[in-house]
C-alpha cells in the first residue's frame, strides 16, 4: 500500500461479537450491565451480534413459549437500542454455520477442559435431572459463533469469562495446528459495569430465575410493579443514602440510581441528606420507569410488527452466513475436507 492510501484509507474498525439467551424477561441488571454497553460500542466498532438460541435448549423449553421469547428478545433487543443500520443481528439457529462449526471444535476441545467450566458443574447440579452432552460443550458453541466472525472483541460479563478463555485457547491450538485461521478473540469487560444486586438480597446479582419475583425488576415490568419492587427493597438500619461497608441494599440503589441517571454516588449522597430511606426508594424506582419508559414503547412497537421483524432478522442472517460460511469453508479446508460441490 502507498503512504498516500494509507493515510486516506480510513482505519479498519474492530469486530465485536456477542450474544445473549432468549429467556423470556431481561432484567434491569441485563440491560444495564450488558445489553446498553453493546448499544454504546455500535459507532466505534463493527458489531455483530446475536439471539443465542441454539444455546437456549441445553435446557428443557415448552415450544410455543420459546418461540415466543426467540422474537420477543430479538424486538426487546432492538428496542434497547440495537441500531441495524450500524450492527447486525441475527437469529443463531438461522445460520446453520454455528451448529456445523460447533461440531468441528468439539473434537478440537478436551473432555477435561469442559468438566472444568464452573458453568456446567452449577447447571449440572441445578438440573440433575437432564445433564445432556449439550450442556456440557456448550462453551464449543460459543467458541463457534465468536471465532466465525474473526471478532477481535467479546463484550462478556463476568461469568462468561471461561468460556471465552476456553474459546481462546480452542482458536490458538487450531491455528497451531493449521496455521493462522481464526482471530483469537480478547475479552471486553465495560469498563463502568455496573453489577446490579438482587433488591431482596443484595450479596447476589439480580437473576430472573430468583424464586422472589421482588427481587428483579424486568425491563418489561409495568410502572406500578417496578415502584413497588423498589419500595419493598431491603436496606440497613443505618438510614443514611450513602455507599458504606455492610450497607450493601442501599450501595446497590446508588449503583442502580447512578447507572440510569449517569450521577456519580457522591452527588447521589448529596442529593438526599437529610431525607429517608422511603423517599429514596421512591425516587430509584422513578428513576428507572423513566429509563425503561421509552424501551417499553419501541418494544410495543415492534411487536405488532411481525413483518418488520422477519424482514431484518432475514436480512441479517443473510449476511451473517455469508460471512461465516468464508470462515467455516477455511477451516474445513485446512482439516482436509473436500470443498462443499453446492
Ligand atoms: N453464553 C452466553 C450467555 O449465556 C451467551 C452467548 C452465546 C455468547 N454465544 C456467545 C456470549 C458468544 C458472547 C459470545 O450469556
Amino acid at each position: 500500500m502507498s503512504e498516500e492510501m494509507k493515510t486516506t484509507q480510513p482505519e479498519k474498525k474492530k469486530r465485536i461479537f456477542s450474544a445473549i439467551q432468549p429467556s423470556g424477561t431481561i432484567t434491569l441488571g441485563n440491560y444495564v450491565g450488558a445489553l446498553r454497553n453493546w448499544v454504546k460500542l455500535q459507532d466505534e466498532y463493527d458489531c455483530i451480534f446475536a439471539v443465542a438460541d441454539l444455546h437456549a435448549i441445553t435446557v428443557r423449553q415448552d415450544p410455543k413459549a420459546f418461540r415466543k421469547n426467540i422474537l420477543e428478545a430479538y424486538a426487546l433487543f432492538l428496542a434497547c437500542g440495537i441500531d441495524l443500520e450500524k450492527s447486525l443481528f441475527f437469529i443463531q439457529s438461522h445460520v446453520h454455520t454455528h451448529a456445523e462449526l460447533a461440531w468441528v471444535l468439539n473434537c478440537y476441545t478436551q473432555f477435561g477442559e469442559l468438566s472444568r467450566m464452573t458453568q456446567f458443574k452449577d447447571k449440572s447440579a441445578k438440573h440433575a435431572d437432564n445433564v445432556n452432552a449439550g450442556l456440557f460443550t456448550y462453551p464449543s458453541l460459543m467458541a463457534a459463533d465468536i471465532l466465525l466472525y474473526q471478532a477481535d472483541l467479546v463484550p462478556i460479563g463476568a461469568d462468561q469469562k471461561q468460556h471465552l478463555e476456553l474459546s481462546r485457547n480452542i482458536a490458538e491450538r487450531f491455528n497451531g495446528i493449521y496455521g493462522k485461521t481464526f482471530t483469537v478473540p480478547d475479552g471486553y469487560i465495560p469498563e463502568v459495569g455496573a453489577r446490579i444486586k438482587s433488591l431482596q438480597d443484595p450479596t447476589k446479582k439480580m437473576s430472573k430465575s430468583d424464586e422472589n419475583v421482588n427481587a428483579w425488576v424486568a425491563i418489561l415490568d409495568k410502572p406500578d410493579v417496578i415502584m413497588k419492587k423498589f419500595k419493598r427493597a431491603v436496606t440497613d438500619s443505618d438510614a443514611k443514602v450513602c455507599v458504606g461497608e455492610g450497607k450493601d441494599g442501599i450501595n446497590n440503589l446508588i449503583g442502580i440510581m447512578s447507572a440510569v441517571t449517569g450521577k456519580t454516588a457522591d452527588e447521589i449522597t448529596a442529593e438526599f441528606e437529610g431525607k429517608g430511606y422511603g423517599d429514596f426508594k421512591t425516587a430509584v424506582g422513578e428513576a428507572v420507569v423513566e429509563e425503561v419508559r421509552p424501551i417499553q414503547e419501541r418494544f410495543a412497537q415492534l411487536i405488532d410488527d411481525k413483518a418488520y421483524l422477519e424482514e431484518q432478522y432475514r436480512r441479517c442472517a443473510e449476511i451473517a452466513l455469508k460471512i461465516s460460511q468464508r470462515t467455516l469453508d477455511k477451516a474445513m479446508k485446512k482439516i482436509g475436507y473436500i470443498p462443499r460441490p453446492f
